[in-house]
């Protein structure tokens, strides 16, 4: 039997997010089990920018490690989140920025099925909420079968009527056949895939996934891009991936070596500006000394 996977971001229950996910675990049948994660339930600790995990020692106690544990056994991912302001909502973002953590574990990541959901109450107002879940698979080092963008305000709308009940039927076929969804839009990057820009008036063109640049330009009334493979290879291919995580680590040294270079420049800041305390704080520090 397979097991699936689902990170649930959303903080509602029930969710829309988790009710998409279970209705693609019904369709994919029997063959199939449905693990669920609630995000909003597990300790995940902000990252602290210490790089430390690069040598697989994060100081962050909580749930991190598990969760990864469960997401490398997992056959197959979805990560499903609510669109909170135009973009997916911050519990998401918490996990993706814990990321560095990722690279001990992309023996067991890369290649992984992954399909992204996202969830939206006012159709066409999901904003950038795809680019950054089709992102964050492809950082993960997963196979995107696609990100599935569901409309519905209410739970249990986003499992509702003709057109998000083909979306959970194109994304369980896309679970079996471990091919990505077949999506509307013509124009991908030729390097990842990715089907964000940026535009410039000089024909630059950006790709917002993969960050890779080049120009674009109208041939017979449509619109091309051509854009190269440069320096931004990170998760192009496995080779690449793990390259990205040996410059990471190398880093520290280089750090070490250029630390004292950097030490006047900071100084030169010290006392620039007043930092308010939070209120929080103050009563912290109040109910202590009581
Ligand atoms: C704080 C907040 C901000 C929201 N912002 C948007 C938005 O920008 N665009 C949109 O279409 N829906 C927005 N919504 C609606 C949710 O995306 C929608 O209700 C969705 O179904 C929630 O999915 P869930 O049930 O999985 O949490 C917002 C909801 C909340 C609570």
């Amino acid at each position: 039997m397979k097991k699936l996977l689902a990170l649930i971001c959303s903080p509602r229950k029930p969710s829309n997010s988790e009710l998409f996910a279970k209705a693609v675990a019904k369709e994919l049948g029997s063959d199939w089990n449905l693990e669920l994660v609630r995000l909003v339930e597990w300790k995940i600790f902000p990252c602290r920018a210490c790089y430390k995990c690069l040598f697989n020692s994060c100081p962050q106690k909580d749930d991190m490690s598990a969760l990864l544990e469960h997401i490398a056994n997992a056959d197959a991912l979805i990560i499903a989140a609510p669109t909170y302001f135009l973009g997916p909502n911050a519990r998401l973002k918490t996990f993706l920025d814990r990321g560095l953590m990722f690279y001990s574990l992309l023996d067991k990541l890369w290649g992984k099925p992954m399909l992204g959901v996202v969830t939206a109450g006012i159709k066409g107002m999901e904003g950038y909420s795809k680019l950054v879940l089709d992102g964050a698979i492809k950082i993960m080092g997963g196979r995107l079968l696609g990100t599935v963008v569901v409309f519905g305000a209410f739970p249990g709308e986003a499992v509702m009527g003709v057109e998000n009940r083909e979306k959970i039927r194109k994304a369980a076929e896309a679970l079996i056949s471990n091919r990505p969804i077949e999506e509307e839009s013509e124009i991908r990057c030729p390097v990842c895939g990715g089907d964000s820009f940026r535009f410039g008036s000089n024909g630059f063109v950006k790709c917002l996934r993969c960050s890779n640049e080049g120009n674009w330009s109208i041939e017979n009334g449509r619109l091309r891009m051509d854009i190269a493979v440069g320096e931004h290879r990170l998760f192009l291919s496995y080779e690449e991936a793990q390259k990205h995580a040996d410059w990471l680590r190398g880093m520290k040294e280089r750090f070490l070596e250029v630390r004292h270079q950097l030490k006047p420049v900071i100084q030169e800041f010290a006392g620039v500006g007043q930092t308010i305390v939070p209120p929080s704080k103050t009563e912290e520090s109040r109910e202590v000394s009581e």
